[in-house]
């Protein structure tokens, strides 16, 4: 049985692949909606994958997450990387302590002997608050660091999910339904062909970065999360998918 349900992961892996035209796609086994440790096989093979990638002086934006955290958490090198730094992908965009970017970089940078640096900078700023952070030296700096990645590691949720969880008032969420939102990633939101259709105001990482960023990494899974993911992967600028089993199934259905 186990030899059977491996021949079954690599044809998702293979089929999701082709489809997108990724140049690797990981499926683990389970249902991380349901199963803890499917969520954290995910995690694991996510930091496995990143950790393959990495040549030295490579800077890594990561965003933030649930998903990302056990990313963080299970990333090891083996031998301390000296000449990379992590950073967060964008400003805060309203996550507890533990799944922040900025929270996860220094986690990715301590357990490997990296560097890291962060961005204080809080999200759901007024448009003169924001023009005027951006005029700040050291935030237009980090933000340029960020913007040189070249990986970025991101989750993807659901829009509704992730708009709450953010705290984006409610009206902000009806016009976003209304625009057909149905999946974020990097802290915007994209309907079900993968065009953009909402973008929180926060600093960091434009949408044309992540279209020149080399390496794009995503890593989610759940079969609540299907149809985001598949979103996602029409926007088409991944390189590599990490997801699992249930995910993977219902993602074939939508293609
Ligand atoms: O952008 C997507 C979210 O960061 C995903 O969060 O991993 O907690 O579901 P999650």
């Amino acid at each position: 049985p186990f030899y059977k349900s491996l021949i079954g992961l690599n044809q998702l892996e293979e089929k999701i692949r082709a489809h997108f035209k990724l140049k690797q796609v990981i499926v683990v086994a389970g249902d991380s909606d349901i199963s803890p440790q499917t969520k954290r096989e995910l995690g694991k093979a996510g930091s496995q994958v990143l950790g393959k990638m990495l040549r030295p002086n490579d800077v890594v934006a990561i965003t933030g997450g649930s998903t990302l955290a056990q990313v963080a958490n299970q990333l090891t090198a083996p031998a301390p990387l000296k000449t990379n730094l992590f950073v967060p992908a964008r400003g805060g965009l309203g996550e507890s302590l533990d799944y922040q970017a900025n929270t996860l970089a220094s986690t990715m940078a301590k357990r490997t002997g990296a560097h890291y640096r962060l961005l204080h900078v809080p999200d759901h700023l007024g448009e003169e608050a924001f023009a005027s952070i951006m005029q700040e030296p050291t935030i237009r700096e980090m933000v340029k660091v960020i913007r040189s990645a070249r990986i970025v590691v991101h989750g993807i949720g659901e829009a509704a999910v992730m708009a709450r969880r953010r705290k984006l008032d409610e009206k902000e969420i009806e016009e976003m339904a209304q625009e057909g939102a149905l999946a974020e990633a990097f802290g915007f939101y994209f309907d079900k062909n993968g065009s953009v259709v909402h973008k929180n105001q926060t600093v960091g990482l434009h949408l044309e970065d992540i279209v020149n960023t080399e390496v794009v990494i995503g890593v989610a899974g759940g079969k609540s999360k299907a149809e985001a993911i598949t979103a996602i992967m029409r926007f088409g600028h991944d390189d590599v998918l990490v997801t699992d089993e249930a995910a993977a199934h219902d993602i074939i259905a939508f293609i």
